[in-house]
């Protein structure tokens, strides 16, 4: 909470300015170590004044620049996003043109640039190289825009993305590690940037198959988006650093940063996580709209909290490479938390019954 600022945000340090990475950062690390209660830190979060902070960096094409007077991208957008529909300050008035700018950022190759821009004559300027990190940021975007934005995956490009991200996936003499842009090398860091996207593009290439759209593009579709016993061999035997933590790649020292993004990779691979029915009937069914009586029940707000609720771990369907010793725990495809403590977070903030964590697919 020291790192918080009179504009509701939070800097990434004490007396610092607000910005939206490190107020992503800081609700996340409150959604594992705090609670609700006087010191628990969810109830000191001020969310009236970080919903004006966040309108305060809105831009006329629906972006945000990530603080005052700052860049506007992917990553930005993204933390916003999570912040706002963790604690319940998502409406539409704060994503209103949002959706369109993400999309309009899907570059020839299928992935996304980190931001597209116009230049003072109107034209619009070149859009930068696709990349892993934007790629997620852009995706696990337009699925917490989905509740409010229904038609938003008609926007882009799927088989192109699909395309672009699996090729991603180094070969077996690069380990089968992931690369974050086209000819690049391959870095530990992507098993989640890029690993991540698995639950979300196998999510909707199942609605596709599903509804039937798209048939030919869908035939040859095996139910796997990525070899994931391929990634878990990179992480564990080629990041993995023997003294102690994870790296991009041998040469390169161990960091709390690819540390991080190395296991939400591993726990992406090991487990199956998948938008439930049966979690989203029960949700629904336990809906209070006067759940919380100072929140009016705004646009979408139901939706939104489902369709983050929604994601539960399919038992039964996990690999563990090397053994159930090397299990971690699976996480969140939208947060990189635990599916535990979003369901926590949001139970408190949108004024709901918490489901029970072991509420899965098959209950
Ligand atoms: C290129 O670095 C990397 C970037 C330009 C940024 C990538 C963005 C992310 C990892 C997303 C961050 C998201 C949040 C939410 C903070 P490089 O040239 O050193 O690496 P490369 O050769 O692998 O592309
Ligand atoms: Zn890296």
């Amino acid at each position: 909470m020291r790192f918080s600022t009179p504009s509701g945000g939070f800097a990434g340090g004490p007396y610092q300015n607000p910005h939206l990475l490190p107020t992503y950062a800081a609700v996340c690390a409150l959604a594992i170590v705090g609670k609700p209660g006087e010191e628990g830190g969810w109830e000191q979060i001020d969310r009236v004044k970080l919903y004006d902070f966040f309108l305060s960096l809105k831009q006329p094409d629906g972006s945000f620049v990530v603080c005052q007077d700052g860049e506007v991208d992917m990553r930005g957008c993204y933390c916003l996003l999570c912040v706002a529909t963790l604690l319940d300050i998502l409406t539409p008035e704060l994503v209103e043109g949002l959706a369109e700018y993400i999309a309009s950022c899907q570059t020839y190759e299928g992935g996304f640039a980190s931001a597209c821009y116009y230049l003072p004559s109107g034209a619009r300027g070149r859009l930068g190289e696709a990349h892993g990190g934007y790629t997620y940021c852009a995706l696990a975007s337009l699925f917490l825009l989905r509740p409010l934005v229904p038609g938003v995956f008609g926007l882009i490009d799927l088989p192109r993305l699909v395309r672009w991200a699996t090729g991603m996936q180094g070969l077996e003499i690069e380990g089968e590690g992931f690369r974050g842009r086209t000819n690049k090398l391959v870095d530990g860091c992507y098993a989640w940037w890029v690993g991540g996207m698995e639950p979300l593009l196998r999510e909707l290439v199942r609605e596709q198959q599903r509804t039937g759209k798209g048939e030919e593009e869908w035939e040859e579709w095996d139910d796997a988006v990525f070899n994931q016993e391929g990634i878990q061999h990179y992480t564990l035997s080629i990041a993995q650093v023997a003294q102690g933590g994870l790296r991009d790649k041998p040469g390169k020292p161990p960091d709390a940063y690819h540390t991080a993004c190395n296991l939400a990779g591993l726990a992406t691979a090991q487990h199956r996580v998948v938008r439930s029915g049966e979690v989203r009937t029960v949700m629904r069914g336990k809906w209070r709209v006067a759940g919380n009586p100072q929140l009016e029940d705004r646009e979408g707000r139901r939706e939104a909290y489902l369709a983050s609720c929604e994601w539960a771990e399919d038992e039964g369907a996990e690999v563990y490479l090397g053994g159930e010793e090397n299990r971690v725990n699976a996480v969140h495809p939208l947060y990189n938390l635990t599916i535990t403590s979003v369901r926590q977070m949001m139970g408190h903030f949108y004024g709901q019954e918490p489901v029970k964590s072991s509420v899965g697919p098959d209950e």
